[in-house]
């Protein structure tokens, strides 16, 4: 199978519609990171997107929906709370959690009875969904446990010859996928971090728990037990306060011949006495939009990425620290 990238227009549009009400995967940009989308009210489609990532058959897909769409459609017992937050964060990065009413494919949830709903902003999100009128079940658009795509190329390198159309939306602005919040409770409760905040979740909703699982329990979001968003070279991760360490660690691969360099803000990169380094930018907004780009180019040009954490981290910097331990091997 050939994979074309295309600009998104009418002509691109149509034949996405047409991919997908035949039961195909097709790729489309999102503010976060790139999406693979197939219907999904239809099982063979649904079940295809775990295929073609190799995707373990228990970690649930996110329903992707067009900002006018009804989701009382899909789901029920939509609380107060979660009425407010949809007013202010969507469309957006923020990925809500809801009982399901049973009309998507069970493939979908793989046999939750609750269901992930996300109205995404990008512009090319929106005229994808609102072009192909469905509710679309989509992941993250990279072969499984790699780095989230962040630009059209990125999926290419991943998924080149397992689906024909890759729409391109430019570089993804936001950079890590979007807030999971579990809206089953009496207290919404953040499963993944993102660009959405606890903070700002907690200003509109009143208060948001963060849910961490206790040992032996089955987890409410299965996506958060298996190694993610790993680049394929080798990875460490220091703290600033181990910056010593780091650039002995650094110094130590050099003298073996090994192709290294650090990954880290732009603070960190005027403490490193002049060794190579891609940067990450200045601030946690910054710092989340480049990071898989980064992380991306790194596995490309070096045998192995020495990651500094930023002293900061707050806000953004939580999703931007759950992704970069889950990508390095020493944690
Ligand atoms: O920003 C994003 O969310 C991107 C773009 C493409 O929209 N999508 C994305 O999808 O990151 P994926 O499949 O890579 O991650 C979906 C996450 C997983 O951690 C999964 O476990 C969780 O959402 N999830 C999906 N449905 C769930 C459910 N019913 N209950 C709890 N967690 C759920
Ligand atoms: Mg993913």
């Amino acid at each position: 199978m050939n994979t074309h990238i295309l600009n998104i227009d009418e002509n691109s549009l149509k034949i996405c519609k047409k991919i997908i009400s035949e039961g195909g995967a097709v790729a489309f940009p999102t503010e976060t990171v790139y999406g693979l989308g197939a219907n999904a009210f239809d099982d063979t489609a649904v079940n295809n997107i775990f295929k073609i990532k190799g995707r373990p058959n228990d970690n649930p897909l996110i329903v992707h929906v067009h900002q006018d769409y009804d989701i009382s459609n899909l789901v029920c017992n939509i609380p107060d709370y979660a009425v407010k937050l949809a007013k202010t964060y969507l469309p957006g990065p923020l990925t809500m959690v809801y009982k399901s009413k049973g009309k998507v494919s069970s493939a979908v949830s793989c046999g939750l009875d609750t269901l992930a709903i996300r109205v995404p902003e990008h512009k090319g999100a929106q005229e994808f969904l609102k072009y192909v009128n469905l509710p679309i079940a989509a992941p993250s658009a990279n072969i499984s446990k790699h780095v989230s795509p962040v630009t059209a190329e990125h999926v290419y390198s991943d998924l080149n010859g397992k689906i024909q159309v890759i729409l391109d939306g430019g570089k993804c602005s936001g950079g890590i996928e979007s807030t999971v919040l579990d809206c089953t409770g009496d207290v919404p409760t953040i499963l993944r971090s993102g660009l959405i905040t606890q903070e700002m979740i907690s200003a509109v909703a009143g208060d948001c728990l963060v849910y961490i699982p206790k040992d032996g329990e089955k987890v409410k979001s299965p996506g958060m037990k298996y190694k993610h968003y790993s680049p394929n070279c080798d990875t460490m991760l220091y703290e600033l306060s181990e910056l010593d360490k780091a650039l002995e660690t650094y110094d130590k691969f050099l003298a073996e011949g090994i192709k290294v360099c650090f990954l880290c803000d732009e603070i960190t990169s005027k403490l490193i006495g002049g060794r190579n380094f891609l940067n990450l930018g200045k601030d946690g907004k910054d710092i989340a939009s480049n990071l898989y780009l980064k992380l991306r180019e790194g596995e490309k040009n070096f045998q192995m990425l020495i990651a500094v954490a930023p002293q900061d981290k707050s806000g953004v910097m939580v999703g931007v620290m759950n992704r970069l331990t889950k990508a390095c091997k020493n944690k």
